[in-house]
């Protein structure tokens, strides 16, 4: 009894005191909304980008100096450095009128200077509190270089890996991506948004952005609801329901109105079904597009949009060269400009950037904490969990220090490629090449040859297009052959060839759709070639998505996907291909068996007439299979797993009672290693046709080999809800099936009853 007095007493201290600090907040704000002009509210709005670093549209701001100093900017992005930021802290706070003191924000999307792996690799890691305490890393560093705002999680769920954008989400599940997108906000955000080493963190794109007709970037969306609330939403609900500050729309259309100006999604979903209570920003130029989405002028566009619910306007201007005409014109009211600008208002005021405006400009912090080592150990940890092992036989891995190898590919010796998308502050000449990476943890008498073998790609259209933020695919002076018979010689000389191929960085990510997405021709010549010579040939590759791989791996002894692994990226790679680190990442993501299968996902739905190979009209290709090359969830180990007696502690479950499920999970391999255990569910009869899986739980632990651990999961009748076509988040009652394995494919089973 006395603790729970305690606890209310606390419970009430801590509501009253958050009261208090709301009231303060408000008076705060009150006060200086009633000293702003209209045209100093309009310029709150405006978020715009001196160009100084990778612009991402074809815009770039002009005259931002003079527009800080006249009180019509709010915020910056894509400057970087406390020097430069001062700079222009200095502007708003010497010459403009009411010194209100301007946001920074930038993509720190993987890390920030020292680079963690792209998303989707680290999503591959499945460990919740290793992206929280990366996220808080990133942070730290962001805002020791002047920093305040990082857009990012992007939390899109994505399922056709055309999209070149797949790189920079955590994949195709909403269970999985609600449980990153929730740690990586309280990374980000921390305790407090005042602490010195947060900064406020931007979900996007609200919403759907992933699901782009043919995977081509910035195309239509189209969806039911009841597949939006159930597949789609989620990880973005997940990051509201964590805290998160802000809220990035996305470019697609939505039901048929522009993310950017859809009140439905912005207000009715977000602010009033969810109680989201931050700011919205726009994506880069996304409200001028909403001309070319035929919303009519930019005049018109804006109006939509603000009245829809969005408060900045990254990069337009539509706001700032607008709204005072239109609110001049009663086409708008002062209310809908007050709200956007008391949301920008308690972004900064929440930053603590009213009480000290040059809190994250701390010269001597970014010396120390900028790309530091320690900043560097982190990064090589994230990216050894983020591998994935899709391929070994006859134990070829770990290799042997004492084997001599060839080092083949045109990844293998390679700084450019190494930080992936969207790595806008990183310098990739900072990074660790694999070749770098062999040598540091092999040690010096280790007997390694390199050859680069192939370009990534001979096309020069398609290296053109990944070059434009630097030269990421060199194409070689010597002819192909040429470098093929290098490297076929080196080959030859050695016990085991590793050849390291794939994507370069700019091959994925923004505006980089394929629709071819096997390795490109040149490695694939250069990995057949080296399949021939009878050695054992290791492949690494390195992609921003995942691959067709059908074709181009059958002859190799053991194939590691590595992503883009970022600052660290050889020294990590080294560490699992000499078995320092044991392999354990699964993926997130299927890998198709062909572009033709796409989309290709774990948790599909059986159709009315599920595959049978015996009957011709059932739902089947005729020259492919159904399921993915690599299922979601899949990833192996240098040990092996094996699961056996799943049980259940009861045969049925209630609104009032849970079930626990429980599986013995034994390292029968003679290495220690780390296992994703994973529960799935079918709910085996449902008023909407179902997924035949849906992940509900998962967990990470190391097992020394021989050990044996029971893991246990319990599920509760919450867990079994989903939202039915009166978009109702309930549960049915009937038979479920329960499944718990070391991915989506193999699994245990048992039955168990929801009364
Ligand atoms: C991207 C966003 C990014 C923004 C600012 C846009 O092109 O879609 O993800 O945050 O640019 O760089």
């Amino acid at each position: 009894m006395k603790k729970l007095l305690a606890f209310l007493t606390l419970g009430f201290i801590t509501i009253a005191s958050l009261h208090a600090q709301d009231q303060k907040m408000n008076a705060f704000i009150n006060a200086l909304i009633s000293k702003m002009t209209v045209d100093e509210k309009i310029g709150q709005l405006n978020l715009i980008t001196p160009g100084s670093d990778i612009p991402t549209g074809s815009v770039v701001s002009t005259n931002v100096e003079k527009k800080i100093a006249e009180g019509n900017v709010g915020g910056l992005f894509g400057v970087i450095g406390t020097e430069k930021v001062k700079q222009a802290q200095d502007i708003a706070m010497q010459k403009s009128r009411l010194k209100i003191p301007l946001l920074f924000g930038s993509d720190v999307i993987h890390g920030h200077k020292t680079t963690f792996p792209i998303p989707l690799g680290i999503s591959c890691s499945w460990d919740t509190a290793l992206i929280r305490f990366g996220a808080s890393v990133a942070a730290n560093e962001a805002t020791a270089d002047g920093l305040n705002w990082a857009f990012s999680p992007m939390v899109d769920i994505a399922r056709d890996p055309r999209w070149g954008r797949v790189s920079e989400g955590s994949g195709e599940d909403p269970f999985l991506g609600s449980a990153i997108a929730s740690a990586m906000v309280k990374g980000y955000q921390g305790n407090s948004l005042a602490d010195k080493n947060t900064l406020l963190a931007c979900v996007k794109h609200f919403a759907l952005y992933g699901a782009a007709e043919g995977g081509r970037d910035y195309n239509s969306v189209d969806m039911t609801k009841m597949k939006m609330y159930n597949e789609y939403l989620p990880p973005y609900k997940a990051a509201v329901d964590a805290g998160v500050a802000t809220v990035m729309s996305s470019f697609n259309d939505v039901d048929g109105v522009p993310a950017t100006g859809n009140k439905w999604l912005l207000t009715d979903l977000l602010r009033t079904q969810w109680g989201f209570k931050g700011m919205i920003v726009s994506d880069y130029t996304s409200l001028g597009e909403m001309v070319n989405h035929r919303q009519g002028n930019i005049s018109e566009a804006s109006i939509k949009a603000i009245k829809a619910g969005l408060d900045m306007d990254m990069v337009t201007e539509g706001y700032w060269g607008t709204l005072k005409k239109s609110l001049q014109e009663k086409m708008i009211s002062i209310t809908d400009i007050d709200r956007a600008c008391r949301m920008v208002l308690e972004a900064k005021y929440k930053l603590g950037l009213f009480e000290d405006p040059y809190r994250y400009i701390d010269p001597t912090r970014a010396a120390k904490e900028v790309l530091s080592e320690s900043n560097r150990v982190v990064a090589r940890k994230i990216a050894r969990e983020s591998f994935v092992l899709l391929k070994h036989n006859n134990k070829t891995l770990p290799l042997k220090r004492a084997t001599s190898i060839a080092l083949v590919g045109p990844l293998a010796n390679d700084k450019n490629n190494m930080l992936g998308t969207w790595a806008v502050s990183g310098d990739p000449q900072k990074s660790v090449p694999v070749m770098d990476g062999m040598k540091n943890v092999g040690g010096s008498s280790l007997n390694i040859r390199y050859a680069k073998g192939a370009n990534i790609t001979d096309d020069p259209n398609l290296a053109r297009q990944a070059n434009v933020f630097g030269l990421r695919v060199d194409i070689d002076k010597r002819s192909a052959d040429e470098m093929l018979q290098e490297a076929l010689s080196i080959a030859r000389q050695s016990d085991v060839v590793v050849a390291v191929v794939g994507e370069a960085s700019e091959m994925s990510g923004e505006a980089a759709s394929r629709s071819d997405i096997t390795l490109p021709a040149s490695e694939q010549k250069l990995l057949q070639a080296l399949y021939a010579t009878g050695k054992p040939v290791v492949v690494v590759i390195m992609s921003g998505r995942p691959l067709v791989l059908t074709g181009s791996i059958e002859g190799a002894a053991a194939v590691l996907q590595t992503w883009h692994a970022g600052t660290e990226a050889g020294n990590a790679i080294a560490d699992v291909l000499f078995g320092d680190v044991n392999p354990s990442g699964k993926l997130s993501m299927s890998f198709p068996y062909s572009v033709g299968q796409i989309p290709v996902y774990y948790s599909q739905k059986r159709t009315g007439r599920p595959i049978d190979p015996n009957n011709k009209f059932s739902t089947k290709y005729l020259d492919a299979p159904n399921e993915a090359l690599f299922p979601f969830g899949y990833g192996l180990s240098y040990t092996n797993f094996v699961y056996s007696d799943l049980k259940l502690s009861s045969s049925s479950l209630s609104k009032s009672q849970s079930v626990d499920v429980e599986v013995i999970l034994t390292n029968a391999g003679s290495l220690d290693g780390a296992e994703v255990v994973q529960l799935y569910v079918l709910d085996q009869v449902r008023s909407i046709t179902p997924p035949e899986k849906e992940l509900k739980g998962f967990q990470k632990l190391m097992l020394k080999a021989g050990e044996s651990k029971t893991i246990k999961f319990t599920i509760t009748e919450s867990m079994l809800r989903f939202y039915n076509a009166d978009l109702k988040h309930i549960s049915e009652p009937g038979m479920f099936t329960v499944m718990v394995g070391g991915n989506s494919k193999d699994v245990l089973m048992k039955d168990v009853e929801l009364k």
